[in-house]
């Protein structure tokens, strides 16, 4: 096997695939208000999926996430977890996903193999969770959760974007919603990923998280931290768990970026700020074979470049969060 390699030396190993770009809510950083959507028929079907996970893994890819848009609006997603699961070379299957629709799938997707999942978690107010998602219910998040971890789709991680304004004042207490469960919290910072959010009105480094009085309480802030993916990490000060901080725009990881993420249309989405891709969808339908794939693909990953690149304007993006899937 020849590896997945790209001109800086990073070895691809993490596939993020998008299963669809259709959502159940529309959270404010992520979504415009009207998205508009593919057609189904641009949509890669399972086989195709399975043939382009097939060809990456064989170069060496071994860690499958799906995504969205919300993957479990996908039908059938969890027939697609067992056959990806199923591929030779892939060692893990992961999903993050609103949790909404988790509490009927969390059993079958534990079934096909699933190892865990990530859940978005931005608030615990159900009035501000409701703003935040465009109408969305944050009983059903909680039942969500509760079933994938009594389910065993573990270990959990919820994923929050830090929002000035908006939930800043509840990270503390979402460290202590997560510790009571044996989860781990996860701060994001907010990227500016979709035409039209005010995105620098929310934003907060998280250097600025980590000053918080009610964070230091909680949080081993003076501790070495771990580096691990796109995130550092830090243990609570109680010994009971620990907290992700991931700071795509203080403080890069692109040097040890080992991923790629496919969308839901097909395209080879080379770094998550950047619009830049390479339609994988449209080698496939032309008849491209597994080696002239393979070809492709490599050929893709020589573009990928060094680091990411955030604009700091969003208007004119091609594609919201939605279409990349985080
Ligand atoms: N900034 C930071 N994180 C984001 N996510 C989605 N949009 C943004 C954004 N603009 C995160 C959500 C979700 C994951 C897929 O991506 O928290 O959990
Ligand atoms: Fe949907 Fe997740 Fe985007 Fe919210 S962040 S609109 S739940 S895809």
């Amino acid at each position: 096997m020849k590896p997945l390699v790209d001109r800086f030396g990073r070895r691809i190993t993490y596939l993020r695939v998008s299963v669809t770009d259709r959502c159940n809510q529309r959270c404010n950083y992520c979504s415009r208000p009207q998205e508009e959507h593919k057609e189904r028929s641009q949509v890669l079907t399972f086989s195709e999926l399975t043939e382009i996970i097939s060809v990456m893994a064989s170069m060496g890819v071994e860690k499958i996430r799906f995504t969205g848009g919300e993957p479990l609006v996908r039908k059938g997603i969890a027939e697609l977890v067992r056959m990806v699961n199923a591929i030779e070379g892939i060692k893990e299957t992961t999903l993050t996903t609103n949790a909404t629709l988790l509490s009927r799938f969390a059993k079958e997707l534990k079934e096909a193999g699933l190892k865990r999942v990530n859940v978005s978690l931005d608030t615990l107010d159900a009035e501000k969770f409701r703003i935040i998602t465009g109408g969305g219910r944050l009983s059903q998040v909680l039942e969500g959760i509760d079933a994938a971890l009594s389910e065993g789709l573990v270990p959990l991680k919820v994923n929050t974007v830090v929002m000035r304004g908006i939930n800043e004042d509840e990270l503390a207490s979402i460290i202590d919603f997560a510790r009571e469960r044996g989860i781990s919290a996860r701060f994001i910072e907010c990227m500016p990923m979709r035409d039209g959010f005010d995105w620098k009105k929310h934003y907060i480094p998280i250097s600025e998280v980590l000053e918080r009085e009610d964070i230091k309480e909680r949080v081993a802030v003076e501790e070495k931290r771990e580096e691990g993916g796109a995130e550092y990490i830090l243990p609570l000060r109680d010994g009971s768990g620990r907290v992700g901080f991931i700071s795509p725009l203080s403080n890069r990881f692109c040097e040890r970026c080992n991923r790629l993420r496919l969308t839901a249309d097909g395209r080879l989405h080379l770094c998550l700020p950047r619009d830049m891709d390479v339609s994988l969808r449209d080698a496939i339908r032309g008849g491209a074979d597994r080696e002239s794939l393979e070809a492709i693909i490599r050929k893709a990953v020589e573009l990928k470049p060094k680091e990411g690149e955030y604009t700091f304007s969003t208007e004119g993006r091609k594609k919201s969060m939605i279409h990349i899937g985080g």
